[in-house]
């Protein structure tokens, strides 16, 4: 059972649900709100032989679905649908029913982040998506892997040679898409943590000791440094626990007069 311990509620089961997804956060002077959703063994793991699969469990995916019901957008890197496998509707029949009670289309589209547009136009997440995914790359992206992406989904460009998540978040709002939920990978959110750009992190603490050389959870391209807005204070905003699993959510710090609503 996932019970919340801080702040202290006794809510639980559906009523903790609707809590949760009760009130958006929002950031001062922007509609446009960023959270992201990892996995991690208590050693920093965000992999175990390559998935983050062996890392959660039931309580951990009810959590992983919930935090996808009320997104405008799930963003994902190129390298988590390769290795995941995404594929077909995102959302549970109950999910797709909450979201349509609330006004909100009832498919979130995916956004799928890649440089080199190595995406086979004929993979599920293209060929089962309820709604036409996107692909989000540069202008220097190679032409014909463009062109075979564009009949399966909006090839959209933010950046010239390299990235811009700023550009690439103005063109999401641009389509009315101002909640954007991550689900990773690791070189998604260390694009977006070294440009400034995470209002929200949450983080299901597994109780694993994983070792070996597993990534962790925000990562470089390969040659890069990553380094940009450097460290960036988080607020804790809530704890829910389910037997020996943390769930731990994090917002970006404001300061004490304008921090977001929890
Ligand atoms: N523990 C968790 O919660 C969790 C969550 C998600 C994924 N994972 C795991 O993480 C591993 C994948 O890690 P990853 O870091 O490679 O995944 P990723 O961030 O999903 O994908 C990386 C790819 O996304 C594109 N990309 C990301 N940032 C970019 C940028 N700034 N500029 C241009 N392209 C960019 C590139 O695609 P192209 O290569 O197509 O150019 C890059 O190779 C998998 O093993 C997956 O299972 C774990």
């Amino acid at each position: 059972m996932i019970e919340r311990i801080f702040p202290e509620s006794g809510l639980s089961g559906q009523a903790l649900d609707d809590d949760l997804l009760a009130a958006p956060f929002t950031a001062p002077g922007s509609k446009t709100w960023v959270s992201f959703n990892f996995v991690s063994s208590i050693d920093g793991a965000a992999t175990v032989d390559g998935r983050s699969g062996a890392l959660g469990n039931a309580d951990d995916q009810h959590f992983f679905q919930l935090m996808r019901r009320n997104a405008d957008v799930i963003l994902v890197g190129a390298q988590t649908v390769r290795s995941e496998g995404y594929g077909g509707e995102l959302l549970s029949p109950e999910a797709q029913a909450w979201r349509a009670d609330r006004g909100l289309p009832v498919h979130p589209p995916l956004a799928i982040v890649s440089g080199s547009l190595n995406l086979d136009p004929t993979l599920e997440v293209f060929t089962d998506a309820p709604v036409r995914p996107l692909v989000i790359t540069t202008a220097a992206a190679p032409p014909v892997r463009r062109a075979a992406l564009a009949a399966v989904a909006d090839v959209v460009d933010a950046g010239a040679d390299t990235l811009d998540a700023g550009a690439l978040l103005a063109g999401l709002a641009g389509r009315g898409l101002h909640r954007v939920h991550s689900e990773g990978g690791p070189t998604v959110l260390g694009t977006f943590a070294a440009a400034d750009k995470v209002d929200e992190l949450c983080l299901t603490v597994s109780p694993l000791l994983v070792g070996g050389t597993a990534k962790r959870i925000a990562d470089v391209l390969p040659g890069g440094d990553g380094e940009g807005a450097g460290p960036r204070a988080m607020t804790l905003a809530q704890i829910h626990k389910a037997g020996s699993m943390l769930f731990l959510r994090y917002v970006r710090d404001t300061g004490p007069s304008e921090g977001p609503k929890v």
